[in-house]
C-alpha cells in the first residue's frame, strides 16, 4: 500500500496563498510523479476553494481533505462545515481526533467517534489522530490511553468499509509543534500496540490499516522516520506549509 503524506496547514494561509502553493506544488509534482505516495492536503474550510480551483491546473497528484466538519447533514448549525458542500469541492478526506480540536474546541471522544462513522458512511476517507500527553507518557499511561482512544473513536464505524479509507495517526501531544520526536524504536513499539488494538476491534481490517506518525516531523527527519518499521506514512504540520519543503518531505 501506498505511504501517506499528508498536510496540515492549520490556520494557516489566506486563499491567494493557498492558491500559490498549489501552483508551486503542482509543478513540482507535475515534473516528477511520486508513484508510490498518496499525497493529501488539509487547508483550513476557507482555502478549499483556492486549493481546488488551482489543483483542477495540475496532474492531480495529490488529494484534498478537510480539518473539521460536522457529523450532520446541512443544516442549522452556525459556523460549522457542511461534508456534503465539501464533496464539491473536491474533498475526499477528513481529519478527526486532532488534539488542538480535542484540547482547544473541547471535541469529546464521542463528538470524534460520531464524525468517524459519519464520514465513512459518506464514503470519505478518514485520518484519525490519536496520542498521548506528556503528563500520560510521564505516567506510564501511553498504551492505556492509546487504547481508550482507538477504542471509543472506532465504536461506531460501519462494518464494512475500504481498509484504504481509514488510517491511524499517532500523534504524541508533547511532540505537536515542540520540535521533539520520540526515538524510532518508541515510535516502532507504539505503532505495534496500536496494530495490536486495532486488531482486538477489527480482525479482519486491522493488518492492512495504515499507522502514520505526526508531531514535529521536518524535511529533515521524515526519510529516518518513514524508514521506522510499521511506519505508513507521516502527518505533517508546520514542515508543509511551503510546498519546496513539503515537497522534499513527500520524497523522502
Ligand atoms: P507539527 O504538527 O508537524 O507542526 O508538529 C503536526 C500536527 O499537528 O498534525
Amino acid at each position: 500500500m501506498q505511504k501517506v503524506i499528508a498536510a496540515n496547514w492549520k490556520m494557516f494561509k489566506t486563499p491567494s496563498e493557498a492558491g500559490n502553493y498549489v501552483k508551486t506544488l503542482n509543478s513540482l509534482l507535475d515534473a516528477n510523479p511520486p508513484a508510490d505516495r498518496q499525497v493529501i492536503l488539509f487547508p483550513g474550510a476557507i482555502n478549499l476553494s483556492a486549493v481546488q480551483s488551482e489543483s483542477e491546473k495540475g496532474g492531480k497528484h495529490f488529494q484534498i481533505g478537510i480539518q473539521n466538519f460536522c457529523a450532520a447533514e446541512d443544516g442549522a448549525y452556525t459556523g460549522e462545515n457542511s461534508l456534503n458542500a465539501a464533496k464539491t469541492l473536491d474533498v475526499t478526506w477528513v481529519l478527526a481526533g486532532h488534539s488542538e480540536r480535542r484540547t482547544h474546541f473541547l471535541e469529546t471522544d464521542e463528538l470524534i467517534a460520531n464524525k468517524v462513522k459519519f464520514a465513512m458512511e459518506k464514503g470519505f476517507g478518514v485520518i484519525l489522530c490519536i496520542g498521548e500527553t506528556d503528563a500520560e507518557r510521564t505516567a506510564g499511561k501511553v498504551e492505556q490511553v492509546l487504547k481508550e482512544q482507538l477504542t471509543k473513536a472506532l465504536i461506531n464505524v460501519p462494518g464494512e468499509y475500504d481498509v484504504n479509507r481509514l488510517v491511524i495517526a499517532y500523534e504524541p501531544v508533547w511532540a505537536i509543534g515542540t520540535g521533539k520526536t520520540p526515538s524510532n524504536d518508541d515510535i516502532k513499539k507504539t505503532h505495534n500496540y496500536i496494530h495490536k488494538v486495532l486488531d482486538d476491534l477489527m480482525p479482519n481490517k486491522a493488518p492492512q490499516t495504515r499507522i502514520i506518525y505526526g508531531g514535529s516531523v521536518t524535511a529533515d527527519k521524515a526519510k529516518n522516520i518513514l524508514q521506522t518499521e510499521d511506519v505508513s506514512g507521516l502527518l505533517v504540520g508546520g514542515a508543509s506549509l511551503k510546498a519546496e519543503d513539503f515537497n522534499t518531505i513527500i520524497r523522502s
